[in-house]
């Protein structure tokens, strides 16, 4: 039990509490470093915005004239921020909701009282909490949606118990239901979008389904526990985030801070040393350990090493058994960008969401053809990490047993160290990758990071491997609260190419608040579109790009008037960017598809503060919405 309740905060501030990153200890690299930080900063001191800009300015994009003089292509005239508790769209645009937490899948489930929670019988029959990544699969003529659900609040799925800490196995048991994933048929009646209650593809997937583990962790020593001496048959998957989609028809979950999940009950327990990396610490916010003995890792030290993965479930198989990827690497995935590349490899970008982690991206043996086996294709193949330089060129380093001196299940399971060992840059908390289905490049989210460049009691501070954050080219602020987007260009125009260039799509900032320098942004952020923290993106089919947020939504100081989460479109050739949709007070706007038609749009709303979307006097319901023109014109 925690002594101070923590289950208000958000899972970045939970792991900043629990897993402050440590400071470096090599006096000579923190001297190296600082002396090299303050000429990169020394420049963008000198004030004006042209010179701050200018030290990365040839890393910039677009210009804001070029945008001004470019033809829209927004289809939609865009909205102010708010800061009330419920969802704007622009004018000649409508929203409702499709699914709410705990709305029924099944018939023999009933919806949960708002008020009272969810009931252990039901909760593995209805609909999680805390939408997340989803996509949309045509399988027949049904439209299914896989979604994700992150993470819960204790407290309201729990409303008897004090603080929302479990008493219990079935308090346990409601919690490991209600996250995860949920498969869903939906379908467009009179009355808008809804669930198809009963569909042969309804399905939840939570912390106890069955499942394998397959590449090269898969029967590994650091994989085997007494429940699966094999060490292929594991169960659960956890702190589901982004998400992504094969080309043959799966679906792919990202296993995000699945560290949250494992604690020890023995205080003498000396903690294995590659925990510290992925902060897996005694304490935790669900104390499954205290009930069910497999979080326990006293008792089961393994058990953390067969989560971090990405996870392939085929929506069209109620009864099918999802498969943890482990060559796509062990790390706090974000979401998993696929892209077929010209030869018919596959490639997938990946995203590690801590302050100071890595990019990385995985390129297939084989290649993929329409109809073919694709059981192998995401099991085989090469891991790499980016590394940015300063002068606009990167570099995708192998994790291989001649680069990291590390055999493969040990590179599948301890992915953050082989990467420390090849130089990768770190960066400002990867999040979600998009690919531009019009042109060869990809974009990630760099949401923020508030220690880069920090420096603590004479030390730079580093990531949990003890790799310094310094001031970079690709993440060029200290102290960056705002956060930016990079943008990468594959050399020759082939994703399995290790070379590319890059520049920054968008820095964003205040430019309402700074005047100028480097916190007002990039030149195609201004006081009418500005946000901070990006998270979520994704490409629509006309190549426009959907940036969401999950970020400080006090509208107050360095961010007053960005107002609530919100979804902005970006146009990748002119750089402009308009804001699209604003959130609930307290939301974050998360996971992005499109109905098969392309009339709608579902928008994930995550931990709303509020009564939303049921009003006053009711809990607040994370609830996937339906957003459609009101012409039932295109939208994507
Ligand atoms: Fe689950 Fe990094 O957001
Ligand atoms: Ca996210
Ligand atoms: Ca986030």
């Amino acid at each position: 039990m925690t002594d101070t309740n923590t289950n208000h905060l958000s899972w970045d501030e939970w792991d900043e509490l629990h897993n402050p990153p440590p400071a470096v200890t090599d006096f000579d690299r923190v001297v190296e470093r600082a002396i090299s930080r303050r000429g990169f900063l020394g420049v963008l001191a000198m004030g004006s915005a042209a010179v701050a800009m200018g030290s990365v300015g040839n890393l910039m994009s677009s210009t804001s004239a070029q945008a001004q003089e470019a033809a829209s292509r927004f289809a939609f005239k865009p909205i102010d921020i708010a800061t009330d508790n419920t969802i704007h769209v622009p004018e000649g645009y409508n929203w409702k909701p499709l699914a709410r937490w705990g709305e029924a899948l099944f018939s023999s489930s009933s919806d949960i009282d708002p008020m009272k929670g969810v009931s252990l019988e039901n909760s593995d029959k209805v609909f999680g909490e805390n939408t997340d990544g989803m996509e949309l699969f045509v399988i027949g003529g049904a439209q299914v949606i896989a979604v994700n659900h992150e993470y819960v609040n204790n407290e309201i799925n729990l409303p008897h118990a004090p603080e929302g800490m479990p008493q219990s196995l079935d308090d346990v048991k409601i919690l490991q239901n209600m996250q995860g994933v949920t498969v869903m048929e939906v379908a467009e009646g009179e009355n808008g979008w809804a669930i198809v209650v009963d569909s042969k593809f309804n399905r939840r997937i939570h912390h106890n389904t069955p499942m394998k583990l397959s590449g090269p962790a898969a029967g590994s020593e650091l994989v085997k526990t007494a429940a699966d001496p094999g060490g292929v048959d594991c169960l659960g998957t956890f702190n589901n985030c982004g998400a992504g989609k094969t080309p043959w028809g799966t679906y792919l979950t990202c296993e995000e801070n699945f560290n949250g999940y494992f604690g020890s009950t023995n205080a003498e327990f000396e903690m294995p040393a590659d925990y510290k990396r992925y902060g897996i610490v005694a304490e935790t916010r669900y104390a499954y350990e205290k009930f069910d003995e497999r979080f326990d890792v006293s008792k089961n030290p393994n058990e953390p090493r067969r989560a971090g993965y990405v996870v392939e479930i085929d929506p069209s198989d109620a009864s099918s058994t999802p498969i943890k990827r482990t060559a796509l690497g062990r790390i706090k995935h974000e979401n998993a960008a696929v892209v077929v590349a010209r030869d018919g490899r596959v490639v997938v970008y990946m995203g590690d969401d801590e302050r100071g982690e890595f990019l990385y991206k995985f390129v297939s043996n084989g290649i993929y053809v329409p109809g073919g086996d694709t059981s192998k294709l995401l099991d085989e193949g090469m891991l790499y990490v980016a590394k940015f330089s300063d002068e606009g060129t990167g570099e995708w380093l192998a994790l291989t047993e001649e680069t990291t001196g590390m055999k493969a299940d040990e590179i599948a399971v301890f992915t953050r160290q082989a990467a420390s060992k090849v130089g990768a840059t770190t960066m400002d908390r990867p999040e979600w990758v998009a690919v531009n289905p019009v042109a060869v490049e990809a974009y990630c989210c760099l949401t923020n990071n508030s220690r880069r460049g920090e420096v603590k009691d004479g030390k730079l501070r580093t990531n949990a491997g003890g790799d310094e954050m310094a001031v970079n080219a690709a993440n060029p602020r200290e102290k960056n609260e705002y956060g930016q987007i990079v943008r990468w260009y594959p050399a020759n125009d082939d994703h399995t190419d290790s070379a590319f260039s890059w520049d920054l799509f968008a820095m964003a900032g205040n430019p309402a608040v700074h005047k100028d320098g480097a916190y007002a942004g990039s030149s195609n952020i201004n006081e009418g579109n500005m946000f901070n923290s990006p998270d979520g993106m994704m490409f629509d089919s006309t190549g426009l790009v959907w940036i969401q947020t999950d970020g400080e939504d006090s509208n107050e100081g360095e961010f007053a008037g960005q107002g609530n989460n919100q979804m902005l479109a970006g146009d990748p050739v002119t750089g402009r960017i308009e804001r699209f949709m604003t959130g609930p007070k307290g939301s974050e706007v998360t996971g992005l598809t499109w109905s098969a038609d392309k009339r709608t749009m579902f928008a994930g709303i995550q931990h709303p503060d509020a009564p939303f979307p049921d009003g006053e006097g009711k809990l607040p319901r994370s609830t996937i919405v339906a957003i459609k023109r009101d012409d039932n014109a295109l939208v994507g």
